[in-house]
């Protein structure tokens, strides 16, 4: 065996004491008795199941599926495996996913331009596309729970998830437009809505108005730390809100250099009366569902967004990286930072591959 203490580290000598601190203590440790030797619980598959801090169910996971008005399914070019579904193969759809053991979807309407107005009109369309489609899963499959998105941008003519007046994204009328549009979905029978707008305050305005309208079971998740990111560019081609965007979403979405400002966005999301909260993207923002789940301990979601997505599925396509296993580590990352539910396109075939391991 070499003996570890013998061996010489010159490049350390430069180093300053307090630094060289760490590596020159290793040889000693193995000199030591008793030695410290973490690798004994990494010998066998049982005992790394055994200790294994964190874990990764089929429970922890809620599936995005996007919807078009069309019948049959489309491809979505920049998220390999990602189809827009028609109505006519809706069912089938989530039938396939609560097979896998997916309990709950959110959904997301593309939305043909000529639907796309100013006043986002549609989007407050009790029988609209997102309606429709949450009426036909709740009877086919009461027990998955269905999420929807609150936001105006699948039907703004600007692109924006607020309304636009003067090239200002506005805050409390949009509000008003918001809070409509979570009632028609509730009403329309989904079990949770999700606003992803970043508009100050619209989460108290939302539980007032479902409240009020005898909606008090129907849950809010609030995407409270949602970035401006370009990692959310294939989701815009996905819903064709990608070309009607006038600038970015920087004057509402969050900055992505902060990180004490998502604790107060936060803070006040449930202050506002968010059931659970929502990081969002996921992989880069992974210290912020760390300190958000230290601070609240509160049921918190993140979002692997359709970026983070298409990486993984780029890479993959060239050989550069096992698809399965960037898929199953980069979900696993989440619950290690702390979330408890993950929101991923890659959900049907990661409760594949939880079902064969
Ligand atoms: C819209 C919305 C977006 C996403 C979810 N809801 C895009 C955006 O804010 O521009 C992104 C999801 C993804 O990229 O997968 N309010």
């Amino acid at each position: 065996m070499t003996d570890l203490s013998k061996k010489e580290t010159p490049s350390l000598r430069a180093v300053p004491e307090q630094e060289q601190a760490a590596p020159a203590r290793a040889p000693e440790s193995l000199g030591a008795y008793p030695q410290i030797r973490l690798r004994r619980n990494r010998r066998a598959g049982w005992i790394r199941r055994m200790v294994a801090e964190n874990r990764l169910t089929v429970d922890d996971l809620i599936w995005p599926v996007f919807v078009h008005d069309e019948n049959g399914r489309k491809p979505v070019a920049s998220m390999p495996g990602v189809d827009r579904v028609g109505l006519d193969c809706l069912v089938d759809t989530i039938g396939k996913g609560s097979d896998l053991g997916l309990g709950a979807v959110a959904l997301f309407p593309y939305t043909e331009q000529a639907l796309k107005t100013s006043d986002c009109e549609e989007a407050v369309n009790p029988n609209n596309l997102i309606c429709r489609a949450v009426r036909q899963i709740k009877q086919a499959f009461p027990e998955v729970g269905v999420i929807c998105d609150v936001a105006l941008d699948p039907y703004n003519a600007d692109g924006h998830d607020g309304l636009v007046r003067g090239g200002e994204v506005l805050n409390d009328q949009s509000i008003e437009v918001l809070c409509q549009q979570a009632l028609i979905q509730a009403q329309a029978g989904c079990d949770v809505v999700a606003p992803s707008d970043m508009m100050d305050g619209r989460i108290g305005a939302v539980r007032t108005a479902l409240d009020e309208a005898g909606l008090n079971h129907v849950a809010i998740i609030a995407y409270a730390a949602k970035y401006a990111s370009c990692f959310y560019g294939p989701f815009r081609d996905a819903v064709g809100s990608g070309t009607n965007l006038a600038g970015d979403k920087k004057t509402y979405q969050m900055d992505p250099a902060n990180s004490d400002e998502a604790l107060r966005e936060v803070a006040l999301d449930l202050q506002e009366g968010a059931d659970m909260i929502m990081v969002k993207p996921g992989m880069p923002y992974l210290d912020i569902i760390r300190r958000v789940k230290d601070r609240f301990a509160v049921p918190t979601s993140a979002y692997q967004v359709s970026g983070e997505y298409a990486m993984i599925k780029a890479a993959a396509a060239n050989g550069w990286l096992d698809n399965d296993k960037a898929v199953m580590e980069s979900l696993l990352a989440f619950k290690r930072a702390g979330a408890d539910a993950i929101l991923t396109y890659a959900a049907p075939e990661a409760a594949r591959l939880l079902q064969a391991d």
